[in-house]
């Protein structure tokens, strides 16, 4: 049995140690706002936050989830930070199909997190794990420079 922190609470499986993370969020928590984009490490949609760092959940087998903090964006929509993103992400025209958001959202919160007034070059490095296919990112860095500055003291 594997044993670790979701969403601030403490759960349980009985789900083979391999399984990857993003299968069991998805299929036995029912959280299926990670997605699966190119099931590698490539895109970023899977994003969840480990320890607050931002990881592919394809790529993580659950058996080194054992003790941890795993927060998704089920868990981080809980937060006023993510009130912030998503006033900013609207504004700015950052949401268009919407696939890759969620994991844009996780890996925007771990920028911000660490780095609360970043240059739009810190912006770009900060999402460059993240693949947009409908926005060209410059939505996206607007979305995130809007929100560093109406954020101001949140992060
Ligand atoms: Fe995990 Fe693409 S699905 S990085
Ligand atoms: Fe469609 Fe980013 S909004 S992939």
């Amino acid at each position: 049995m594997i044993k670790f922190m979701l969403n601030g609470r403490g759960v349980e499986t009985e789900a083979p140690s391999t399984t990857r993370l993003l299968d069991l969020l998805r299929d036995e928590f029912g959280l299926i706002g990670s997605k699966e984009g190119c099931g590698e490490g490539e895109c970023g949609a899977c994003n969840v936050l480990v320890e607050n760092r931002v990881q592919n959940s394809c790529l993580i087998p659950i058996g080194a989830m054992e003790g941890l903090d795993v927060q998704t964006i089920e868990g981080y929509c809980e937060t006023p930070r993510y009130q912030v993103l998503n006033e900013c992400y609207s504004t700015a025209g950052g949401v268009q199909c919407g696939f890759c958001t969620p994991g844009m959202i996780i890996a925007t919160e771990a920028l911000l997190s660490k780095n609360p007034q970043p240059t739009e070059e810190e912006i770009r490095e900060g999402i460059s794990g993240n693949l947009c296919r409908c926005t060209g990112y410059n939505m996206i860095v607007d979305a995130i420079q809007l929100a560093s500055k109406k954020g101001e003291g949140l992060w």
